[in-house]
């Protein structure tokens, strides 16, 4: 939490930065804003675009040298012919603030010639985005070996009052996306329901919200029995995390609810050893709400909104849930636990009949909550549901907005036989066939009347390879569709 971007209308030829990072689309000729770095250059520039060394395809980069003046290194990024120019950005600042990394250079600058409101705020986020590292538990390398880490970054503007509003909007948005990262990287054992919990009330104390923290005495209080049966296979005490930003007088809150499991070993219903520590990154939901909150309230929107997040640790115990036992929601409806690895949707059940008491304007969940939405949308795009088309398309948009895509599944009520219990009101799994859909209208039997949308970020909020802008690990999504969602309520 300390990279500050600033804009600048300045020639790039006299930025005396380590790193000139110059995003360029396919087939790039030379931009006029470049002439005079061009000459300092001896013309290298121009030359390895006449060549074609340099093509502007997507990620693909080249370094030159610097002149003694100006620019110590300059480093090409392509965006090839992207669909949306803003989001192209965003990665090739991702790309390049990567590289400076790499290089262990400390000042870096952008230039990519004409920017609007929404480029200045995608080139800063990248920035943010391609310099997030999390090294807290390594030892550092002697003194010798050390780099940079990127201090201070300029990105080229046109008119700098004009830009100034859009750069500050993507400063927040870099620091809220760097939580989210920072939290879902940490380890179950150091990201644990009560450092969530400290983390909330860091945020609220430092960017003016109120917070509350529920444990377990709280939640037997309100019969959320629920989140209960999957807390109740660990010593560590469960946590409910309600954090308020008030920037919109009377106005109905937004409700932003994620998901919190610090760890999901599956419980009894236990899941295979291979691939099971990436389970550290069941809290992305959690995160995403927490990281969208720090970048609402350092935006200070004009609008309320409710962060909610349900914060506990799956695992097998003598006291653990059991497959085939019933538990009772905070809404009174009895759950048949036929699988303890659907806890999500258990600890989710309790969270959305509280969220319904702060009568929202909408609601937008956010949960590592299927595996199957791999299988359906495979790690590109986010799943959506809701019965308001209306409202999964506004949250569709804000998606896109964002740089964080996301796509509509039904939740026609077919489905729903696959979740009737022969004992209780509903069962926790619908078996494999359409996994993502029956835990949606699982999620749906316990949202009051109030608008919702729920997002599944199974596949998108990490990942277990490079991609190529950004390090294996978490992405960010989905705080930048929270904050986008947001805003666009603001407005
Ligand atoms: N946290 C998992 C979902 C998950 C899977 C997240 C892969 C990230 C990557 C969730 O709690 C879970 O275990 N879901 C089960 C549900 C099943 C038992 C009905 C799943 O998807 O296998
Ligand atoms: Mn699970
Ligand atoms: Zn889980």
């Amino acid at each position: 939490m300390s990279l500050n971007v600033r804009v600048r209308s300045t020639d790039p030829a006299d930025l005396k930065v380590a790193l000139l990072v110059l995003p360029m689309a396919a087939d790039p000729t030379l931009d006029s804003g470049l002439q005079k770095l061009d000459g300092q250059l001896g013309g290298a520039l121009g030359r390895s675009l006449e060549r074609r060394d340099f093509r502007g395809g997507r990620d693909e980069t080249l370094h030159l040298a610097g002149a003694e003046s100006g620019p110590a290194r300059v480093l090409l990024v392509g965006m090839g012919s992207p669909d949306d120019r803003a989001t192209a950005l965003r990665r090739a600042a991702s790309l390049g603030a990567r590289q400076a990394g790499r290089m262990g250079t400390a000042t870096v600058a952008v230039f990519a010639g004409d920017l609007d409101e929404r480029e200045v705020e995608q080139v800063v986020t990248g920035l943010h985005a391609g310099s997030w590292s999390y090294d807290d538990l390594k030892t550092p390398p002697p003194d010798k070996d050390r780099r940079d880490k990127m201090a201070e970054a300029t990105v080229v503007v046109a008119d700098e009052s004009a830009a100034q509003a859009s750069c500050d909007i993507g400063n927040a948005l870099g620091e809220g996306q760097a939580l989210a990262r920072r939290l879902a990287m940490m380890p179950g054992n150091v990201c644990t329901p009560d450092f969530l919990a400290d983390t909330a009330r860091d945020i609220a104390k430092r960017n003016g919200l109120s917070v509350e923290v529920w444990g377990s005495e709280e939640m037997r209080r309100e019969k959320m029995g629920s989140f209960l049966s999957v807390a109740q296979g660990t010593p560590q005490e469960p946590r409910l995390i309600t954090l308020t930003w008030s920037g919109g007088g009377d106005a109905k809150p937004i409700v932003l609810v994620g998901k919190g499991l610090c760890f999901d070993t599956g419980g009894i219903s236990i899941k295979p050893a291979q691939g099971m520590e990436h389970m550290k990154f069941d809290m992305c939901g959690a995160a995403g709400v927490l990281g969208a909150m720090e970048a609402i309230s350092r935006m200070k929107l004009p609008v309320n909104v409710v962060g909610v997040v349900g914060s506990t640790t799956n695992m097998p115990s003598g006291t653990a849930v059991k497959p085939g036992d019933v538990v009772h929601a905070s809404n009174g409806k009895s759950i048949e636990v036929i699988n303890t690895d659907a806890e999500g949707r258990l600890v989710l059940a309790d969270l959305l009949v509280y969220a319904a008491r702060f009568e929202p304007q909408a609601v937008l969940d956010a949960a590592t909550l299927t595996g199957a939405i791999v299988i359906a949308l495979g790690h590109t795009a986010v799943g959506l549901f809701g019965p308001d088309e209306k409202l999964v398309g506004e949250v569709a948009d804000a998606a896109r907005r964002s740089g964080e895509p996301g796509w509509p599944l039904p939740m026609w009520s077919d489905y729903r036989e696959l979740i009737k219990s022969d004992v209780a009101d509903v069962k926790n799994t619908g078996g494999r066939a359409a996994g993502s859909i029956t835990a949606a209208l699982f999620l749906q039997e316990f949202v009051a009347d109030y608008p919702w949308v729920h997002l599944d970020i199974a596949g998108t909020a990490y990942s277990e390879n490079d991609l190529v802008a950004l390090p294996k690990g978490p992405t960010g999504i989905p705080v930048g569709t929270f904050v986008e969602f947001v805003r666009g309520r603001a407005s």
